[in-house]
């Protein structure tokens, strides 16, 4: 597992909001939620919707496509929407000048 760097601050990130990234090639979602950051792939594992065009309600992401729902703190699906697996979710790191990394 490596630590990456994404190019992105905490300060750019806006509370109760999602952006998506690419890190080693992958897009990554990433989500501020009560100043902490979770971050779990992008593509659904359902059929490959981007998640981060869905609504996210609390740490709940909604996929755009079928309406899989994930937990963005987990990448676990719900379990009423089971029709999408659960997604990768990975650690992350915040360096003292507030850029954000991953490890992958
Ligand atoms: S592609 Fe995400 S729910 Fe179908």
């Amino acid at each position: 597992m490596a630590n990456v760097k994404l190019n992105i601050k905490k300060a750019e990130l806006k509370e109760g909001k999602q952006v998506k990234v690419t890190a080693n090639g992958k897009d990554v979602l990433l989500a501020l939620i009560n100043g902490e950051i979770y971050a779990i792939d992008d593509i659904c594992s359902h059929r490959g919707g981007p998640l981060h065009k869905g609504l996210l309600d609390g740490f709940n992401i909604k996929c755009p496509w079928h309406g899989a729902i994930f937990d963005v703190r987990t990448g676990n699906v719900d379990p009423a929407t089971t029709w999408g697996k659960h997604q990768q979710k990975y650690e992350v790191r915040i360096d003292d000048n507030g850029e954000i990394s991953i490890d992958m």
